[in-house]
């Protein structure tokens, strides 16, 4: 681990890690002083508040072959149940026989209840615009309910463990994991603070803080893109949007911060 952060510190893409004990106690900078006096502003006014109304026009809307609206969709706590559904995912859903995270279940609703092949794995994608912004709905039924993923079956149990397993994967030009960033208190990348996602907190905080709304871009990403971009700064190949892998780490992280009121959608430097 230490070996790789100094690598980071001279090499990695130009950025600034620093370490240790003393930054997690150190006073906030005037710029992220500023950041969060920004956040308090807006937070009336979360920008997803816009994917969030789309969503819900979705939901209710009758399309597809099968001109069916996603209301019976069931995520997990009955079909059509939407409050508290997303504090209790990723689960394993018997219909589509493995672990879903919310992106991927309403996907497989959108297959399922309103027929053909919706294009969810390409980014440039409606279909894809329309998982996020459907995703922002069903997020924003769960705000403030507990974290509760559950982990009574097998294939849960699994995929936590696959999580785990490539949580800690150090590979790559610069041999990161997703631990070299995510592991310790109170690192930080320049102004942004690494959540330590193998602490209760932390991990049940950024769990459920996605979708979120990124100030830096103005894009509205959902926890699969958050995921892919980690992938990228640990300079893995880019995961497929949906792809297992991405699944197992949100159920590690989730599994992780159990607990802990779910925050999203929110938002993001
Ligand atoms: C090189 C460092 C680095 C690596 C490796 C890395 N991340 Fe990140 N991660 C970041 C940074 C930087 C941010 C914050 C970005 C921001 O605030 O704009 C972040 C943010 C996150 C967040 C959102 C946290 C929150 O507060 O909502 C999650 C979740 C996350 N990473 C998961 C992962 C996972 C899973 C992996 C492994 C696949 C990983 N990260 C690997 C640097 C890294």
């Amino acid at each position: 681990m230490q070996r790789s952060t100094m690598k980071a510190a001279t090499l990695a893409f130009g950025l600034c890690l620093s370490f240790g004990g003393a930054m997690a106690q150190a006073e906030k900078t005037e710029t992220e002083k500023g950041i969060d006096r920004y956040r308090e502003l807006i937070a009336d006014g979360n920008p997803a508040e816009l994917w969030e109304m789309q969503g819900e026009e979705l939901w209710k809307k009758k399309a597809g072959p099968k001109n069916a609206s996603l209301e019976q969709c069931d995520l997990g706590l009955g079909p059509g149940v939407l409050k508290g559904a997303y504090a209790q995912l990723p689960r394993y859903f018997p219909d589509a026989g493995k672990v879903q995270d919310v992106e991927m279940r309403i996907a497989h609703c959108m297959k399922t209840l309103q027929g053909g092949e919706p294009k969810v794995t390409d980014y440039n994608k409606d279909d894809h615009k329309k998982v996020i912004a459907l995703a922002t709905y069903v997020v924003t039924q769960s705000k403030g309910m507990t974290l509760a993923t559950p982990q009574a079956h097998p294939e849960e149990k699994h995929m936590f463990e696959v999580g785990k397993r490539a949580f800690f994967y150090r590979a790559g030009p610069m041999d990161y994991s997703c631990a070299s960033c995510h592991q310790a208190d109170g690192q930080r990348i320049r102004l942004q603070g690494l959540p330590n996602l193998t602490a209760n907190v932390p991990a049940g905080k950024a769990a459920t803080s996605w979708p979120a709304y990124r100030v830096s871009n103005s894009q509205l990403w959902p926890m699969q893109k958050r995921i892919n971009d980690c992938y990228r700064l640990q300079r893995f190949p880019h995961p497929k949007f949906g792809s297992d892998v991405t699944v197992a780490l949100s159920v590690y992280m989730a599994v992780n911060g159990n607990g802990v009121p779910s925050l999203a959608p929110t938002i993001k430097r």
